[in-house]
C-alpha cells in the first residue's frame, strides 16, 4: 500500500516506521520541508521518503494527518480530494487555542477536519493511543488478543480501508460509529483515551458489539 503522512513528529514518524516495517511505501512530510527530514529518512530505510505535504497527499492510497489539530486549516485540500484521510489529531486548547464549538460539544474535531476537506473521506483513528505505545504494542495476526484501535467514519468504504491498515499494523479495529457519534467516544477526556484496552474491553467501554 502507498501511505502519505502529513506530520513527521511523534505520531507521524511512528506510523512511518510501522508502515514501512509492514511493507508499505511511505512519503512523509512536515511543515519545514523535506530537507529537514533527511535523518528520519536514513533512520527508517528505503521504503520511507521525505516529501512536501502536497506530494504526500497525492501519493497515498491512505493519507494520515498527524499535525497539531489547529493546522487542519492549512492542509493540501485539493490533493486530498477523493482520498481516504486518517485524522489522528486531537484538540488541545493550550496548544491549539480555543475552539468554542469543540469545548461545548457541538461538534467533534474530526467533523471540522471533514468540513475543511469536503472532497476527502475522513476517518478518525490512531488518535487514542500514545505514540510510544503505538510503536510497540502491536501483535501479529495470530495473537490471542490484540489492543483495540477505535475507528470512526461516515464513509463505510474508507472505514474498511483503515480497518485493513489498523490490522496490518498489529491492532484490532473497533468500529465506534460515525465522525459525530463515534468520534465523540474516543476523543481526549473519554474513558478509552490512552487507556490501552484490549479490543473486547474497548468494545465494552464504548458500547458497541
Ligand atoms: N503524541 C502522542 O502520543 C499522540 C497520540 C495520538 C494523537 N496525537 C495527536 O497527533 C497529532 C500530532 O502529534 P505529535 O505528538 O506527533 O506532534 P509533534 O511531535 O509536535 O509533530 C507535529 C508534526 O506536524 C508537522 N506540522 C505542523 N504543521 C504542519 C502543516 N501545516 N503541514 C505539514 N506538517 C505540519 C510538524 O512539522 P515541523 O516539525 O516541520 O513543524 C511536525 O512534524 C496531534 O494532533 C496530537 O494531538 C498525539
Amino acid at each position: 500500500m502507498r501511505i502519505g503522512l502529513i506530520g513527521a513528529g511523534h505520531v507521524g514518524s511512528t506510523l512511518a516506521y510501522l508502515c514501512s516495517e509492514a511493507g508499505d511505501e511511505v512519503l512523509i512530510a512536515n511543515r519545514h520541508g523535506p530537507d529537514t527530514l533527511h535523518d528520519l529518512e536514513v533512520e527508517l530505510g528505503p521504503k520511507v521518503h521525505a516529501a512536501t505535504p502536497g506530494e504526500a497527499a497525492r501519493f497515498g492510497d491512505i493519507v494520515v494527518l498527524a499535525v497539531p489539530f489547529e493546522q487542519y486549516r492549512d492542509l493540501p485540500a485539493a490533493e486530498l480530494a477523493g482520498k481516504t484521510v486518517v485524522d489522528a489529531c486531537n484538540y488541545s486548547r493550550p496548544r491549539d487555542g480555543r475552539f468554542a464549538e469543540l469545548e461545548d460539544g457541538r461538534v467533534t474535531s474530526s467533523e471540522l477536519v471533514q468540513w475543511e476537506l469536503p472532497g476527502a473521506h475522513v476517518v478518525k483513528a490512531f488518535n487514542a493511543m500514545r505514540w510510544d505505545h503505538l510503536r510497540s504494542y502491536g501483535h501479529s495476526a495470530g495473537a490471542n488478543r490484540r489492543y483495540g484501535i477505535p475507528v470512526s467514519a461516515d464513509d463505510q468504504d474508507a472505514k474498511w480501508r483503515v480497518f485493513d491498515l489498523v490490522e496490518q499494523l498489529g491492532f484490532e479495529p473497533v468500529d465506534a460509529g460515525g465522525l459525530a457519534d463515534g468520534g465523540r467516544k474516543h476523543q481526549p477526556g473519554t474513558t478509552v483515551y490512552t487507556a490501552d484496552l484490549w479490543a473486547d474491553d474497548l468494545r465494552d467501554r464504548i458500547g458497541v458489539d
